[in-house]
């Protein structure tokens, strides 16, 4: 006996092709650090304390802690109320994080002395909804931003330039770059620079690279903040990134002293990346990095996995922990830039539902960086959103009322800003003596999809370039000299601008942008965490996307006015259609062919473009070609098809009508039967032919003669009603607006049939 194969199912084969089945997912192995929270190695939350001091905390002893463990005890913990607050059910906190009449003061204050795995003991019973509830009230600041990445692969200038010329006008508060050679980083950071400020004012940049070289950037004035401040969830893997807590504060306050903005960044998952978990779950070792960079004094984090989030979305859960991190850094006080960055999934689907969790409740920054490139540009790994889903992205704002931080625009003001951040480089590269920028190469960036579309430049020279700029005494003045002589008076004063603010230092505080603002002298305001922060208790409260950002939000270009989508089915009445007075009560073997009240007259094509008069023409043949004779009615008192067939059905003398409406809907009727029952309903009609209204009339004419009928096959087109179903609403509307107090009339259709 041979045995037969085994049952394939075709279903399964499809599925098996899907963009959801090309990841990667795995089981739990909580040795490796695989498990995104409660690993059986995660300690039970603890807190000991003696003469002021903490002596043991989450289960382990001050002489066994590790440098995290020490930092977070002496820097992080307040004290003063940490016994108390450890000793409170985690549930009763997790409940006042989502009760709106509990402030997120409050809330805060009661985390900001809790260890560890007290955070992750309360965000453990909350679920994703609990969460963006929380999230929406721990926010630092009122209104959401959004944060983008500009690089290209060929580290092109001009492209660089009109790229983040391009982000600031579409409104992203920050721009970042990132380098392919790490040499390119003082160019690449002068470009994005020199392009977003021509572009709008106060939009803040910075270079992701190596911290040291991070730091001269932002002494020579080419950065204006700096987010890759890493840190770490076990003492092994910040030693591997030759640093300790110490180190990191001490690098932040670097910074700030010379009124750069910086966050850290931390996030799910790079421990056990770089094989050091301990066998801790994720959101412990980042519930650790967190309480790190508060106890730093950094003012917030860029976290939600980031480069790493490929991992957490392998295993249960993944999702859920990674949207308990932005929580929990939101509930320390920290400003939040929430990942949603690093390519995370091969499935639209999978991706956008993802991103929910942080657009919904809104964040300093839902993306630590959208990639405002196309994905084959994008440095930092490929973006999760990309350019090429703006118009999305526009579109999801718009559908939920919900401030994503980017506004839509339209192409001619993109090239102009383009324009203008391109040559804007150019003349600070002239200035600076750098290998030139041609104009060939201006206008190539302008209209650029990417910088396959553009020329290749000598990048040995413009190493040798960036290296001489890096070691000598030029700065960001000369380039504000250099487009001043260049008469860019409006980029040169906007890169001056931001200059000054560092000896201002507002934007230091917590979750700081640079928003416009039309009343101030130089354009721009702070929104941050001390000048606009989060008011949200509850419905009517908080920010609430309103007014004119509203309106702005709503102009997509997209959108066209209901008023012009049907003018091109209306037209001039008729020539040959005569009413001749009420219709009667037909006694012959006819059928009975009644429109609705704007048939012909104010509309006259159908939704799908067909002209009226050659619908009529058509079913007037197919019924003489069953050998019957056809009567037309119009019918004034009501549009609905089904009332219309029903109509001719009972002044038919065979008992036979059709129903056809302006749009071109149609339907055959017998009379008696109910009015929503019927002998074939043509509801497509956005897919209407001529052939078919002809079989329609042909149709009629059989069932009028007693004979057997082969209905039309039914045609779906998923996609029309999509399309279309404005128009067919509005079609409808101005159907229903002829509906006249009036008897159906007779008309006399003057046709000449082909023969
Ligand atoms: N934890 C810490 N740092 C991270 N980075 C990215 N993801 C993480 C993470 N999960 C930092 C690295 C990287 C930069 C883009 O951000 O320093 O180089
Ligand atoms: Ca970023």
């Amino acid at each position: 006996m041979s045995e037969s194969p085994p049952l394939k199912s075709k279903r399964f084969a499809v599925l098996a092709e899907r963009d959801i089945n090309k990841e990667t997912f795995v089981e739990p192995w909580p040795e490796a650090g695989l498990i995104v929270a409660d690993s059986p190695h995660d300690p039970s939350p603890s807190l000991c304390m003696v003469d002021g001091r903490v002596v043991e905390m989450d289960g382990r002893a001050r002489a066994d802690f590790d440098v995290l463990d020490a930092f977070i005890a002496d820097h992080y913990l307040d004290l003063a109320i940490a016994e108390a607050t450890m000793h409170m059910p985690s549930v009763q906190i997790a409940r006042m994080l989502v009760d709106i009449n509990v402030p997120a003061s409050e809330v805060r204050k009661l985390a900001l002395a809790c260890t560890p795995a007290k955070l992750c003991d309360i965000v453990r019973h909350m679920n994703v909804l609990e969460m963006m509830m929380g999230l929406t009230k721990m926010r630092v600041r009122r209104t959401p931003a959004n944060q983008a990445h500009v690089t290209n692969r060929r580290e092109n200038p001009a492209l660089l330039a009109a790229d983040a010329a391009e982000a600031a006008l579409r409104g992203f508060a920050e721009i970042e770059t990132t380098v392919g050679i790490a040499r390119m980083a003082p160019l690449n950071a002068l470009a994005i620079l020199i392009g977003s400020q021509s572009s709008r004012p106060g939009v803040l940049t910075q270079c992701a690279i190596e911290e040291s070289m991070g730091l001269r950037l932002a002494m020579k004035g080419l950065t204006t903040y700096a987010e890759t401040l890493s840190v770490y969830g076990t003492e092994r893997s910040f030693a591997d990134g030759d640093d300790t807590p110490w180190s990191k504060a001490f690098l932040a306050s670097a910074y700030a002293s010379r009124g750069v903005k910086i966050r850290f960044t931390s996030g799910t998952g790079s421990e056990a990346l770089m094989g050091s978990s301990e066998g801790r779950s994720m959101l412990y070792l980042e519930a650790r990095c967190l309480c790190v960079t508060r106890g730093a004094g950094s003012q917030g984090v860029q976290n939600g996995s980031i480069s790493c989030i490929a991992l957490p979305e392998s295993l249960p859960g993944g999702v859920r922990v990674v949207l308990a991190e932005n929580l929990l850094a939101a509930l320390l006080g920290l400003e939040v830039a929430s990942g949603n960055d690093a390519l995370a999934s091969h499935s639209q689907i999978r991706k956008s539902a993802k991103l929910m969790l942080q657009f919904i409740p809104g964040t300093d920054f839902i993306f630590s960086g959208y990639s405002a490139v196309p994905r084959r540009d994008n440095m930092f790994g490929g973006g999760n959103f990309d350019a090429d889903d703006l118009d999305d992205y526009n579109v999801l704002q718009r559908d939920m009322q919900i401030d994503g931080g980017l506004r839509p625009v339209l192409e001619a003001e993109v090239l102009d800003a383009r324009r203008a951040g391109a040559r804007a480089i150019q003349a600070v590269y002239a200035g600076l003596r750098f290998p030139s920028i041609g104009d060939e190469e201006v206008d190539a960036a302008i209209v650029a999809h990417s910088s396959e579309d553009m020329p290749e430049r000598d990048i040995v020279a413009d190493l040798a370039a960036a290296d001489l700029f890096l070691s000598g005494a030029d700065d960001v003045q000369c380039a504000v000299a250099a487009l001043e002589d260049a008469g860019l008076a409006v980029a040169a004063a906007n890169v001056r601008t931001m200059l000054r603010q560092r000896s201002v230092g507002d934007h230091l505080q917590p979750a700081a942008i640079f928003v416009p603002d039309a009343a101030s002298s130089n354009g721009m305001r702070v929104a941050s965490a001390i000048t606009e922060p989060n008011d949200y208790r509850g419905p009517g409260s908080g920010y609430r996307v309103e007014g004119a950002r509203w309106e702005e939000m709503q102009r997509i270009p997209q959108a066209r006015s209901p008023r012009d989508f049907i003018a091109d089915r209306i037209g001039t009445p008729l020539k040959n259609l005569h009413e001749l007075g009420d219709a009667t009560q037909g006694r012959y073997n006819e059928v009975i062919l009644a429109v609705g009240p704007a048939f012909g007259r104010v509309l006259t094509r159908t939704i799908g473009g067909l002209e009226h008069e050659e619908v009529l023409a058509a079913i007037f043949t197919g019924v003489a070609r069953e050998g019957m004779t056809a009567r037309l009615v119009r019918v004034y008192h009501t549009s609905d098809c089904a009332a219309i067939g029903q109509v001719a059905s009972t002044l038919s003398g065979s008992g036979i009508g059709i129903g056809l409406q302006s749009r071109g809907t149609a339907v055959i009727h017998r009379k008696g039967m109910p009015r929503l029952h019927n002998l074939e309903l043509f509801s497509f009609s956005p897919s209407m032919t001529l052939e078919i209204y002809e079989q329609l009339g042909a149709n009629a004419a059989r069932y009028a003669r007693g004979m057997a009928v082969k209905p039309v096959p039914v045609m779906i087109d998923n996609w029309a009603r999509l399309r279309l179903i404005v128009k067919t609403a509005l079609l409808h509307r101005r159907e229903t607006e002829e509906i006249r107090e009036r008897k159906p009339q007779e008309l006399l259709f003057d046709w000449e049939p082909d023969v």
